[in-house]
């Protein structure tokens, strides 16, 4: 079997090349080369903002196309360009259209479809990644549509999955600052498993639209899970809302961040997609231990800057706002 990964050198598409590697296909994909390609894959260089980029690849006879992309632009030419018995895309739950009630299946309402090639920012990602889909259904007969939840475990450059555990491994004092809300819903699908089901959608060409997630839990029971696999004495401790705000420090990702929740009712249920579907179609997924652990594991190895949560500065800074620091 031939797979050729357009994106492959990176998280979630490098592990898929990695899983594929390992079931003996033979592996290509195609990236501007920021970072090598698995030991064992063909790396095509190219860059997919060019019109031509992947004649290269157009007339390969791929067994399987894995798309990673967030352009409409790179999907479109994807499709017209490239032949492949069957295609995946890597969507994302991001696509719906509504967060505010929990449980959305694949036939709840989406996001009406970015027109322009080109996402001009990341408020627009859920109707970028409708338009990548919109190309695939257009111009594929064979395909499987992915649509994740939040990825994590090794090789989490964006640090959400593993700031918890690693705060709690590295305290810097007697607890762990959290977001106030412990019940927020929350749910993590370790990269290893979302590879290995896609590479399953490749080999039996598994049709149709899916939700792929883990499954859903309250944010305490991750933090719980987090304080375990980092061995740590130091406790949770949710800081209000509004100390949070005066301190300037923002949700969900990036910077100066508590990760994992969202401040906003209409998002509440983000992380609650129905996954009934792809279990259906075989996607298992491990014990959320095994992927706090990873995601540890590469936390402490990490040689590029932590991208996400707190720094040690930030963390006692915020202590000290805490109304009880008096
Ligand atoms: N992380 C999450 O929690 C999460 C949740 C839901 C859905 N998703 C989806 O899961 C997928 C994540 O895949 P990933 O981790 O492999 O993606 P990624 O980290 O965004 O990497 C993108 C890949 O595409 C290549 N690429 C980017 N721009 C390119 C260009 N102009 N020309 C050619 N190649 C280009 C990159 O290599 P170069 O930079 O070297 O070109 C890299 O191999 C995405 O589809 C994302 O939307 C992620």
């Amino acid at each position: 079997m031939r797979m050729l990964i357009l994106g492959g050198t990176a998280f979630l598409g490098r592990a898929i090349a990695i899983e594929a590697l390992a079931r003996g296909i033979e592996v290509t994909c195609v990236a501007r080369g920021a970072t090598p390609a698995p030991d064992g894959a063909a790396l095509i260089r190219a860059d997919r903002d060019a019109d031509n980029a992947l004649a290269e690849v157009a007339h390969g006879d791929w067994d399987a196309v894995v798309d990673v992309t967030r352009q409409p632009g790179h999907a479109r030419r994807a499709v017209r360009d490239v032949q492949a018995h069957h295609w995946i895309l890597v969507s994302s739950g991001n696509v719906y259209a509504r967060f505010d009630q929990p449980e959305q299946s694949e036939e709840a309402a989406i996001l009406p479809p970015l027109t322009a090639d080109v996402m001009p920012d990341m408020s627009r990602y859920g109707e970028a990644k409708v338009a990548c889909e919109e190309a695939v259904r257009r111009g594929c007969d064979s395909w499987t549509i992915v649509r994740s939840g939040l990825i994590g475990g090794a090789g989490d450059w964006s640090g959400r999955s593993g700031y918890y555990p690693w705060r709690f491994a590295h305290p810097t004092g007697p607890d762990v600052l959290v977001p106030p809300d412990l019940n927020f819903p929350v749910a993590l699908i370790d990269v290893r498993d979302l590879s290995a089901w896609i590479v399953d959608c490749a080999t039996r060409r598994i049709q149709g639209a899916f939700n792929a997630a883990g499954p859903t839990i309250t944010l305490g029971e991750l933090l719980a899970t987090a304080q375990e696999v980092a061995g740590s004495q130091a406790v949770a401790r949710p800081v209000p809302a509004p100390t949070l705000d005066e301190a300037g420090v923002g949700s969900w990702m990036g910077p100066s961040t508590l990760p994992l929740w969202i401040d906003d009712p209409e998002w509440r249920w983000f992380a609650s997609l129905n996954t009934d579907r792809a279990r259906q179609h075989g996607l298992t997924t491990r014990p959320l231990r095994d992927t706090l652990t990873a995601a540890l594991e590469y936390e402490n190895q990490r040689t590029e800057p932590r991208q996400t949560g707190l720094t040690d500065a930030e963390e006692r800074d915020l202590r000290k706002r805490l109304p009880e620091a008096g």
